[in-house]
Formats: structure tokens, sequence, C-alpha cells
């Protein structure tokens, strides 16, 4: 398999609970079947994803995203060939958070930079961050959104 991963950051355009339970378990359904991997935070009405799986899959995947109207300003961070997957088992794990807790957690302070994160050496750090969440120790075993098992 052709692994590859996409991590991107993105801001909502007038998001209910309702889309967001809608985005979920679409991600859900469609990633399960296409064996495509993941992690999604909804940030104070930004978003912030990890997607890993075929390319192929992942980049068609990517670009109905991108269509989508219920976010703007879609911000590519990170997309390259992977050796392994991260998220290994997880269809798209889920949480809402606010800024504060995701500058606490991540240890990025201004939220805004994480805006400013652009493909090259700085893509580092939004992959680091986003790694520290495939140990189920972080930030605690019982963290995620329950709708999706690990
Ligand atoms: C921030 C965000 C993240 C999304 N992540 C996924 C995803 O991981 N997998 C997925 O199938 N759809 C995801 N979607 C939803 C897709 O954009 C699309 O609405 C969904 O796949 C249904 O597409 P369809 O109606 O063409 O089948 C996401 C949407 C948003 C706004």
């Amino acid at each position: 398999m052709d692994l590859h991963h996409i991590i991107y950051v993105s801001k909502a355009v007038h998001i209910t609970t309702a889309d967001l339970d809608d985005i979920v378990n679409a991600a859900h359904n469609f990633n399960t079947k296409n064996n495509i991997t993941g992690m999604l935070l909804y940030i104070d009405g930004k978003f912030f994803q990890v997607i890993e799986g075929n390319k192929e899959d992942i980049n068609n995947l990517y670009a109905k995203i991108r269509t989508d109207p219920r976010h703007k300003n879609i911000t590519t961070v990170s997309a390259h060939p992977i050796k392994f997957r991260t998220f290994k088992g997880w269809n798209m794990r889920y949480k809402a958070i606010t800024e504060k807790e995701f500058s606490e957690l991540s240890g990025i302070n201004v939220f805004t930079s994480l805006f400013s994160l652009k493909p090259g050496p700085k893509e580092n750090v939004a992959f680091n961050f986003a790694r520290k969440f495939s140990r189920k120790s972080f930030p605690s075993p019982t963290w995620w959104d329950d709708r999706m098992s690990a």
C-alpha cells in the first residue's frame, strides 16, 4: 500500500451540532469502509484533521472535504508519504475542545499560529502534536468522544 497522510486546518462556517454529528458519522462510515484512519478536532469553530491511508484514497477524500461548504480557509499543513499508520484502528476519532484546552495540550500558545503553518519544517509541530494522541494515555484513556471505538 502506498501510505500517505494529510494534515490540514480549516475554519467552520455556520456550523451546528447537527452538522458536526453529520460530519462525524459520514467520516466514520466512509473511512471505515475505505481503510482511512486519523483524528478530527473541532476547536472553537476551527478544525484540525489528520487523515492517513492509501495515497489515492486520501487524495480523493481530501478533494471532497475541500469542497464541503461547512468550512473554509482550508490550509494543508502536511501531505507526504508515511512508513506506518499513527492512528491504526481509528476510523476517525473526534473531539470538540476549546482553544484554551488546545493550547494547553499542544503547547502551541497562540492558536492562530496553527493557521500560519504551511508544509515545510513547521509541519512537524502539527504532526508531533497529533502523534501524542495516538497514545491511549494522552490526554486520558477516556478523552475522545465515545461514539467511535478505538
Ligand atoms: C472538517 C470536515 C472533515 C470531514 N472529514 C471527513 C472524513 O474524514 N471522511 C469523510 O468521508 N467525510 C468527511 N467529511 C464530510 C465530507 O466533506 C462529505 O460531506 C461526506 O463525505 C459526504 O459526501 P457525499 O455526500 O459526497 O457522499 C468532512 C467534512 C468536514 C467539514
